[in-house]
């Protein structure tokens, strides 16, 4: 028997009476989606979309993948769950994977389930190795929900906390496209890099104990950082002793064409947390460090479901699907595509300011004739591409940047048929 729905108006009226009002959703008439295959999702009334945000960047394999749901399903069979003060080898393994496929020394992780745990365990072991306890953060940047991650948060809209923990300073973002200095690259020989050191020296006691930075800021509008920055940015934080925490919670596990997206800028991150697509659906996060500084915490830590054997299996899978169906190689080149395809949308529609991105990590500006944000603009666009069967993120301080982070499945014929789309809605809009 075919299964009954409630959809989109009975959601949302339960929504509103039952679940907490800070908790937003996108479209003016959202659908109901109940079921996903790879690079799409269906709707209650069996509309088929190509998902092209995969869930905030978590389905990087795929929804519903089969190879890994195989895996998963035998897991959650056989054993779910003792929690880690037994012995299981599933985390085992898995961390001894990811010590294999991150940079550098990077060896030692602890398992939690979301990325903002991931980011508040990697502050809390930077402190411990340091034995400092402030952070410089970056403007635009977004690392949880905890009181101390929103903290480290550096955009109002997700700053709901009145009181924050003190001792963390903002610097600004590399943003080129809207530069917070007001320079151009190259000339401005990376000025929001440089700053750090004033900031360390003039609004900290002299030694932070970290920095924390996302790879490509995701939340902050794909904002990618031009090439030298990281590295001008680790040699200012060596010399005052303190640590970088890469946080790869959006940008990890292919996404930008390389395992790490902070591997496209040559630099090795003290710490890196981990989250979304390691489970890719199944809850699981991780901080990882050097043995140096991971061996300094040492005091009693554990997480109930952190690594248990249903997620641990899920990210084994995950980074054997990875591996085993090239999708580095895939967000690379299908990523080339998408941004090639958008830089001549742009060259038609004003409406796009600025084409950015990293793989399959990319978003569009949309600004007004005056180059100020047009979030309502998108809001209308990403609607009516919805109505197309085309689900495309939306990010961006000022709420305008057109956000693709598909799964990395998605075809050479799947962009063609997004971009043709985009096309077409700008066009009959006039924009
Ligand atoms: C870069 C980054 N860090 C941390 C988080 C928080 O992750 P979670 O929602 O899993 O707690 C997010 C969530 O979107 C994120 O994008």
């Amino acid at each position: 028997m075919e299964k009954k729905y409630i959809g989109p108006e009975a959601i949302i009226a339960k929504k509103k009476k039952y679940i907490m009002p800070c908790l937003a959703h996108f479209y003016k008439q959202p659908r109901e989606f109940v079921k996903g295959s790879m690079q799409y999702l269906y709707d209650s009334e069996g509309k088929k979309y190509l998902d092209c945000f995969a869930g905030v960047s978590v389905i990087n394999c795929g929804h519903c993948n089969p190879e890994i749901n195989k895996k998963v399903t035998e897991q959650v069979n056989t054993l779910q769950h003792v929690c880690n003060i037994y012995l299981t080898e599933n985390f085992v393994n898995l961390a001894e994977k990811l010590a294999e496929v991150t940079p550098g020394k990077l060896q030692k992780s602890f398992f939690c389930s979301t990325g903002t745990e991931a980011n508040e365990g990697a502050a809390l072991l930077a402190q411990i190795y340091t034995g400092q306890s402030e952070f410089i953060a970056l403007r635009n940047g977004l690392h949880g929900r905890t009181k101390l991650t929103m903290s480290l948060t550096g955009i109002g809209m997700w700053r709901t906390d009145p009181n924050p923990v003190g001792g963390i300073h903002f610097a600004p973002n590399p943003y080129c496209y809207r530069c917070p200095l007001g320079k151009k690259y190259p000339e401005c020989d990376l000025a929001c890099a440089n700053m750090i050191e004033d900031i360390i020296k003039t609004s900290t006691s002299g030694h932070p104990a970290a920095y924390f930075a996302e790879s490509i800021q995701g939340n902050a509008g794909i904002v990618v950082p031009p090439k030298g920055y990281f590295k001008r940015v680790k040699e200012i934080l060596e010399q005052y002793g303190t640590l970088f925490v890469a946080d790869e919670v959006q940008t990890g596990f292919a996404r930008s064409g390389k395992m790490f997206a902070i591997e496209n800028f040559d630099v090795v991150p003290d710490i890196m947390s981990v989250a979304k697509a390691l489970g890719n659906g199944a809850p699981i996060s991780a901080f990882i460090s050097t043995a140096e500084i991971a061996d300094t915490y040492t005091k009693p830590g554990a997480s109930t479901l952190g690594g248990n054997p249903v997620s641990s299996t899920a990210g084994l899978a995950v980074l054997n699907y990875i591996e085993e169906h090239h999708l580095k190689e895939n967000a690379f080149a299908r990523g080339e595509q998408l941004r090639n395809g958008l830089r001549e949308l742009q060259k038609k529609h004003p409406v796009i300011g600025d084409v950015r991105g990293l793989g399959l990590m990319d978003g569009a500006e949309f600004i007004h004739a005056d180059g100020s944000p047009a979030p309502e603009i998108l809001d209308d666009v990403l609607e009516e591409l919805k109505d197309r069967g085309f689900i495309i993120g939306k990010n961006g301080v000022g709420r305008n940047v057109m956000a693709f982070q598909p799964p990395l499945v998605i075809t050479e014929e799947n962009i063609n048929e997004v971009l043709n789309a985009l096309d077409l809605v700008l066009t009959e809009k006039k924009l």
